[in-house]
């Protein structure tokens, strides 16, 4: 995954804020326990630390007013209900030493269990009669039970002091998350755009010169190459755009560069037949049968120059569009290669050319429309017969290369190409310098030839020395 491509950078950034929001629901996860904790604290500890001081304090009231009530009255109920104070006193002060958290709290509650003990005997043996010194014992009662009382208000305000501190606490640590959720969403939202604005211009401003440039190549006018700093996708499909567009442009060169050569070509013979016409209409060469007869091989023989020209830009045109898609079959290079040494050997012999043919029978077929491949061959044997003076000779050779190809070579000892024209000859109306007085030809074969094997998945090459004659050679996929 390159960072600089769509693909990676938007990752990037999602997985940035992925990253910014896991982090913040664990800080809001984390904050939301310890508020729980606080909650906790203070509902379990602080309120029933208040609620039981508040029983603490009337339980001890009540066993100091029935303890009173028995002492003037011997009244059997008084005491039973100053027993039942004491019961529910003794019960909370025990609840209480559970609930009791925290060193304040700790302190001030074994000062109070320490009174309240104190107290309760004291309570306990004066109203069983063991104590005879009733106002002396009441004195102290008194003074006990005003400190006992002290003590438990004193416990009292210290839990509700720190449980109103501890609400304070977690509402201010409410208002901080509350506030930095909003701070981090606003954030959030704000680096999002920022990021989407930023991706969304390094992709759409490169796109947008990409469609003028298209706009300018569907008007006819074609750009210059560009580039572009982009993602590298979008890179990429720009430097697609710049190989188009030197193709188009290759083609439209090629296609005026077509349009003259075809104009030249057929104005040429057409110019002499009309020329040789318009004279022997005129009866310049009436009484000179040898001169007419000279006139009407001139119009015969650029006849046929020009339905070779037609024909071969017909071909020619033919496997540019493409019209006549190629029929592939596995077939025997050998076999078309002896076919054609057949088909042209009335030419072989008249010029006393020996033609060799160096075949293995056990070659493997090739993939190939039959016909075409025959076509391409026809026109490498053609031009070594045709720049192969008499007495010459034609070495034909197909052998296995490679991992899967055949190369076929067609060799001569003719005139072979001069070093300036052997880069161009595959190239339309390409003709060599030393060919075009005495040979007739239009200068497509070799074109045609590289098309079709082209278009096979092979290669075509020549290798030749002027005076020492030339080699062709081409490589064809074998079949499956
Ligand atoms: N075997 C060869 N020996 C020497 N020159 C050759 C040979 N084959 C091709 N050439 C050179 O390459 C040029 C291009 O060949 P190509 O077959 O394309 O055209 P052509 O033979 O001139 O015309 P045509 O279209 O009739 O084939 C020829 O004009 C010739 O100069
Ligand atoms: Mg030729």
């Amino acid at each position: 995954m390159k960072l600089t491509g769509i693909f990676g950078r938007l990752a990037l950034t999602n997985l940035i804020l992925l990253v910014l929001i896991s982090y913040f629901i664990i800080y809001v996860f984390h904050k939301t326990e310890q508020i729980n904790t606080i909650l906790h604290e203070v509902t379990s500890v602080h309120l029933p630390v208040m609620g039981d001081s508040e029983k603490l304090i009337s339980a001890v009231q009540r066993m100091n007013e029935f303890r009173l009530k028995y002492q003037v009255t011997g009244d059997r109920d008084f005491f039973d209900r100053f027993a039942g104070f004491k019961s529910e006193a003794d019960s909370v002060n025990g609840r209480l030493a559970e609930v009791v958290m925290g060193k304040s709290k700790s302190d001030i509650y074994d000062r109070v269990n320490e009174l309240y003990t104190a107290f309760s005997e004291m309570s306990e043996s004066q109203i069983n009669g063991r104590e005879h010194n009733y106002a002396e014992t009441n004195r102290q009662l008194e003074d006990v039970s005003f400190k006992l009382d002290e003590h438990i208000n004193l416990l009292k305000n210290t839990a509700d002091s720190e449980w109103r501190s501890l609400l304070e606490r977690s509402n201010r640590m409410v208002g901080k998350v509350v506030h930095k959720s909003v701070l981090f969403m606003v954030s959030c939202i704000v680096g999002a755009a920022a990021v989407a604005f930023f991706n969304t211009r390094t992709i759409a401003r490169p796109l947008r010169k990409l469609g003028e440039k298209t706009n300018e190549v569907a008007a006819g006018i074609f750009p210059d190459r560009f580039s572009l700093e982009a993602p590298y996708e979008i890179e990429r499909l720009a430097s697609d755009f710049n190989i188009m567009i030197a193709r188009l442009k290759e083609s439209r060169e090629q296609k005026e560069e077509f349009v003259s050569n075809v104009s030249h070509e057929l104005k040429t013979p057409l110019s002499s037949i009309k020329e040789a016409a318009q004279m022997l209409k005129e009866g310049a060469f009436d009484n000179d049968p040898e001169s007419s007869r000279r006139l009407l091989d001139i119009i015969d023989a650029e006849s046929e120059r020009l339905i070779a020209s037609v024909n071969g830009i017909i071909e020619i045109s033919r496997l540019d569009i493409n019209d006549a898609p190629y029929e592939m079959k596995p077939c025997s290079v050998g076999r078309i290669l002896r076919n054609i040494v057949t088909k042209t050997e009335p030419i072989a012999s008249g010029k006393k050319i020996a033609v060799v043919c160096d075949i293995p029978d056990d070659l493997p077929d090739v993939s190939a429309d039959r016909e075409m491949i025959s076509r391409a061959a026809e026109n490498l044997i053609g031009n070594a017969l045709k720049y192969t003076p008499e007495k010459g000779e034609i070495n034909i050779s197909v052998k296995k290369t490679g991992e899967r190809l055949l190369l076929v070579s067609v060799k001569d000892n003719g005139r072979g190409i001069a070093e300036a024209d052997l880069p161009h000859i595959f190239e339309r109306y390409r003709r060599g310098r030393n060919q075009q007085g005495d040979v007739k030809g239009t200068g497509l074969g070799l074109a045609i030839a590289k098309k079709i094997i082209s278009r096979h998945g092979g290669e075509i090459w020549a290798n030749s020395r002027p005076g020492e004659g030339s080699e062709f050679l081409f490589t064809l996929p074998l079949s499956f």
